[in-house]
């Protein structure tokens, strides 16, 4: 039961995430107001909060899940995929840094600030499609090393 209640969190937590980061690339675009400022900010701040509650339960899933840590502590993927989830997460950093300075200043933020936002968003959506790929390798013992 615990595998099982597990595995449904996790799906949730990670389908969630990735609504959350497509929903932030369409509020931030060319000529978005104060008012889609302050709600990207906020959504943030959900965001912040998902890949927290991800990382918790993909770490209680290795742990106390059916298969148990010694299976995945001793898969690349397994290295792999936390590797790239935590690359996200520092991705992740300069945008909401931009958030706050913005929603702080009350400030609309200019076409380069935009782009570069943007290029983050798309940098971490293109990471983030390397981890179902990891999760599927390693559920089937895939890079497992003794
Ligand atoms: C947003 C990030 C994540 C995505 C998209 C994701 C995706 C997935 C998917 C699709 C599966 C099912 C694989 C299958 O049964 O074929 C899975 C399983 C799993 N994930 Fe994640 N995951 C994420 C984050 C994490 C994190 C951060 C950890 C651990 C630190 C983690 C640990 C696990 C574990 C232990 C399983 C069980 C694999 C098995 O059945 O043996 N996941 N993940």
């Amino acid at each position: 039961m615990i595998d099982f209640s597990l595995a449904v969190t996790h799906h949730l937590v990670v389908f969630a995430l990735l609504a959350v980061l497509v929903a932030e690339l369409a509020l931030v675009r060319y000529g978005m107001d104060a008012a889609a400022v302050d709600a990207v900010g906020r959504i943030d701040l959900g965001y912040g909060a998902l890949a927290a509650i991800a990382l918790a339960v993909g770490l209680a899933r290795a742990a106390y899940a059916a298969k148990g840590w010694d299976f995945y502590s001793h898969n690349l993927f397994f290295w792999l995929k936390l590797g790239v989830f935590v690359l996200i997460g520092v991705l992740s950093v300069p945008p909401t840094m931009k958030f706050i300075q913005w929603r702080r200043a009350q400030h609309v933020p200019t076409d380069a600030q935009i782009k570069s936002v943007r290029t983050y968003f798309w940098v971490e959506l293109a990471l983030f499609a390397v981890l179902p790929v990891c999760a599927a390798a390693m559920a089937r013992g895939y890079g497992y090393y003794a």
